[in-house]
């Protein structure tokens, strides 16, 4: 293909993977059916970024609100990512695939932590696609944890309150050795943010779609990265400035 006329890929993709409950709900189904169905969405989004050439595909799996849903339903969801990291692991290994998890994993069960941390140091070198798993993960968390992480560098006497900037300030977060998300995609219908990545994503386009997610497969996908292309992104610029500069 001509490369002037190649589709404009997305470095970097983040998912709200929306839409399990009520997927299984019309089905009469428990909702942990849902998840487990979810779990087949993921395998499809991550084959599309292997596909597409994707850096980056960054997974909204646990908001540290999920806590409060039904006892059941987080015990359906632990085992669930138990068995998932159990059974495709390899699979993302030998793929090429840097499994990262992000979020405060302290309050995780020191067995599924365990888990977490072997995924991670096994697939550690590898560089075909960065997929990171949000988990007890908030925007908010993110920013209140980076704040906190320059203080102590601060107290240390290592950087200078006065020096904090954008700049200084941005290697503090979770996703910081990244590059900022291109793409945010929301499955389910809502078009919220709902406290996933808030700093990373001040420049992403944003695209939602009905497909709940466990519908969610290559063609929903590419709907996206086609709508993706189609925009202009300006970065405060004008739109004769960005074609000035292409
Ligand atoms: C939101 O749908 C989805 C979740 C809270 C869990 C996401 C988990 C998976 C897709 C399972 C597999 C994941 C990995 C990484 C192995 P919802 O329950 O809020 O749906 P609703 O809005 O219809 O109620």
């Amino acid at each position: 293909m001509d490369p002037e006329s190649a589709p404009r890929i997305p470095r970097h993709i983040a998912i709200v993977m929306d839409g399990n409950g009520r997927w299984a709900e019309r089905r009469r189904r428990p909702r942990s059916f849902g998840h487990r169905e979810g779990q087949k969405a993921v395998r499809a989004a991550v084959e599309f970024c292997l596909r597409r050439g994707v850096e980056a595909l960054t997974l909204f799996a646990f908001s540290s609100e999920n806590w409060n849903r039904p006892q059941s339903e987080v015990g359906a969801l632990m085992q669930l990512f138990l068995k998932a990291l159990d059974r495709e692991v390899d699979e993302l290994h030998e793929n090429g695939v840097r499994i990262a998890f992000v979020g405060d994993l302290s309050a995780f069960q020191p067995e599924l932590r365990e888990r977490m941390q072997n995924a991670m140091t096994k697939t550690g070198a590898n560089a075909k696609l960065k997929l990171n798993i949000a988990v007890n993960y908030g925007g908010r968390w993110d920013i209140a944890d980076a704040a906190r992480r320059a203080a102590l560098e601060v107290a240390a006497g290592r950087l200078r309150a006065e020096d904090i900037t954008e700049q200084s300030l941005a290697p503090f977060f979770c996703l910081a050795d990244l590059p900022a998300v291109d793409l945010f995609i929301r499955t389910g219908g809502e078009q919220r943010i709902s406290n996933f990545l808030l700093w990373q994503v001040a420049y992403a386009e944003l695209y939602f779609t009905e497909a709940l997610w466990p519908d969610v497969d290559a063609d929903v996908l590419a709907g996206a990265l086609a709508e993706f292309a189609r925009r202009e992104r300006r970065y405060g610029l004008t739109s004769a400035q960005i074609k000035a500069a292409s």
